[in-house]
């Protein structure tokens, strides 16, 4: 796959960025994929996450909360195959500024119709364009019970207003907050476990996705 920027972006505080940024940069990583991470949150969540024993089995991290977050991201995507950004729960120039330079977008979003309310402040930037140019997103379903009722109704209730959602969702386990405990992702403490299956379901429809786009480009520019 191209080189590319993914940026996890919602907000609405809590709803599984920072899971989701690490799960997919180790998934990568173990892969094969040179994976790195910028934490541009100043909570430094991952950053913390780094320090911890498994240290999220190799995967660089760059400190950034500053609006020159988008930079390092820059500069890391020519050394690192998949470069991920994890940014705050509130709005912030820095996060529109790392909005602009992506290849692609996830936006978290948990089952909840305050969750959804609050996220389509992020998704109305994403399709009005940052930068004057409208990222590739795609909201992800986080935390959610299987085949409940309420995911059905969200997932049905985005799709119609037009905000596309990957088929694959990050269901509610406690083995995410468990291997965090060690600085780690499913994908490093029980590799063929559901929750690891998931994130790889995920990841793998995120680079269907961007293949399909940067043929579309290449298509369009021969
Ligand atoms: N799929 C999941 N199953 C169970 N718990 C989860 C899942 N995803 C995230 N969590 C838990 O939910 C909480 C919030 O997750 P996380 O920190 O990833 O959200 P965030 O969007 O990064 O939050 P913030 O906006 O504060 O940065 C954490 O305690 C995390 O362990
Ligand atoms: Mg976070």
């Amino acid at each position: 796959m191209a080189h590319s920027i993914i940026t996890v972006a919602t907000m609405k505080g809590g709803s599984g960025k920072s899971t989701l940024a690490s799960c997919l940069a180790v998934h990568w990583q173990l892969k094969g994929s040179r994976a790195a991470i910028i934490d541009s949150d100043p909570q430094r969540t991952i950053a913390r996450l780094a320090t911890r024993e498994k240290a999220l089995g190799g995967v660089q991290v760059t400190e950034d909360a500053t609006e020159d977050a988008f930079k390092a991201a820059q500069r890391l995507v020519g050394d690192y195959e998949k470069v991920i950004i994890d940014t705050p729960g509130f709005r912030s120039q820095a996060t529109l500024a790392c909005l602009g330079v992506s290849d692609f977008v996830l936006v978290p979003v948990k089952p909840s119709p305050f969750d959804v309310d609050r996220m389509l402040d992020t998704l109305n930037i994403l399709i009005n364009g940052v930068s004057g140019r409208r990222p590739i997103f795609r909201c992800v379903l986080t935390q959610t019970t299987r085949e409940s009722v309420i995911a059905k109704h969200i997932r049905s209730e985005l799709a119609e207003a037009g905000f596309p959602v990957l088929d694959s969702e990050m269901t509610n386990r406690v083995v995410y907050a468990e291997a965090a405990l060690w600085g780690g992702t499913p994908s490093l403490i029980d590799k063929s476990g559901p929750a690891a299956r998931e994130i790889a379901a995920i990841a793998d429809e995120v680079e269907q996705i961007c293949e399909s786009m940067i043929q579309v480009r290449r298509a369009a520019s021969a």
